[in-house]
């Protein structure tokens, strides 16, 4: 049977969410939508609930978890220290697609946060998640929904596809409207550390944080690792997945040609229009947000689709397009 139970996304049924509350309550695991993608949900105070997602996710025990909270109030009651810089941000940016690394209390299991002495914080928008939150009670650690290393899931379809039998229950809010994982900021150190960029912008952040540190690139080489979402390969679909730019038109037609005498397909996410003779070639818009709400969806379906290759046309090098360059060139095979 389908773990699938479809709720009104702006105004979600009580008897419902009290449905998935109580089985979080009971320490089972509840996919549910936040605004950027499906999350994989248990009690964060609760470290055999945490454990379920590690196995379920297939994720390493050394990459911690984010726990979504209800609001700015449950995060301080999380924390050792709360900083101007998080009354700041979490006053300007929560409810929404931040989340914040600060020193944990105790209560908060070693599980949630891989051992580290931090932990992340969100306070989701999705009224979903806030009424899962509210009527749950609880704090919610939650990664994507999707197996560790894949593609994030936009829907609740995605989340069946990758954990179907594997949880309780999965909330049906429909597609996600911000489409990637949330930024995440570093306040346990003097200056403020990006640690992973998202559709909350560098200078949006430095608006309200007059500094942060941009970690220089590659990350991933650095040891140790601040954040394991700078892992290098990473929200990635099946296919080979291969950026270009329309300049490089020779060596990509060549590309298309041997992959399909080896009887493959290829996909393609293009800004433009290219005579390619491509299996699936989709066309992507040329602005940041809507292309990173599309961006995992398209992914997912070009992956059902059988394709063994995917192109993907290089976004502009500006600084709206930063945190889709980031999960483009992850998502990429190196090289
Ligand atoms: O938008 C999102 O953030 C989604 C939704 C479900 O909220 N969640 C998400 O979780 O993307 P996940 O587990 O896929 O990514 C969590 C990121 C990872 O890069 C992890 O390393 C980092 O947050 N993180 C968590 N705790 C940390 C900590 N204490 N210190 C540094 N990085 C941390
Ligand atoms: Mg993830």
């Amino acid at each position: 049977m389908s773990p699938i139970l479809t709720v009104n996304p702006l105004h979600p049924q009580t008897e419902l969410i009290s449905r998935a509350a109580r089985i979080l309550q009971a320490g089972g695991l509840v996919a549910f939508p936040t605004e950027t993608v499906y999350g994989l949900g248990a009690n964060a105070l609760d470290a055999a609930a945490v454990s379920k997602i590690f196995t379920v996710k297939e994720r390493p025990a050394t990459n911690p978890l984010i726990v979504h909270v209800h609001d700015a109030e449950a995060a301080q009651a999380l924390v050792r220290v709360w900083p101007e810089t998080a009354r700041k941000l979490g006053q300007k940016l929560w409810p929404g697609p931040l989340t914040l690394v600060l020193p944990k209390q105790k209560e908060i299991p070693d599980k949630v946060t891989a051992g580290l002495d931090s932990v992340a914080l969100r306070v989701p928008s999705h009224p979903v998640a806030q009424a899962l939150l509210k009527i749950s009670g609880l704090p919610v650690a939650a990664p994507s929904a999707n197996r560790s290393s894949q593609l994030s899931p936009t829907t609740a379809q995605h989340v069946e596809k990758a954990l179907g039998n594997q949880v309780e229950l999965i909330l049906d809010g429909g597609a996600t409207n911000v489409g990637i994982e949330s930024t995440v900021v570093d306040l346990t150190r003097e200056r403020p550390l990006l640690l992973r960029p998202g559709v909350i912008s560098l200078s949006e952040l430095q608006a309200i944080l007059g500094d942060i540190e941009i970690p220089e690139k590659p990350v991933h080489d650095r040891e140790p690792r601040p954040s394991p979402g700078m892992m290098e390969r990473h929200y990635a679909p099946r296919a080979s997945l291969i950026l270009f730019q329309a300049q490089d038109f020779e060596e990509i037609q060549e590309m298309v040609k041997r992959e399909n005498l080896k009887g493959g397909k290829v996909g393609a996410l293009l800004l433009t229009s290219l005579e390619l003779p491509l299996q699936h070639p989709m066309v992507m818009p040329l602005e940041a947000a809507s292309y990173a709400r599309l961006l995992y969806a398209a992914l997912h379906s070009l992956d059902d689709l059988g394709c063994t290759l995917i192109l993907v046309e290089r976004v502009p090098e500006e600084p709206r397009w930063a945190a889709i360059q980031d999960r483009l060139k992850r998502a990429a095979h190196p090289g």
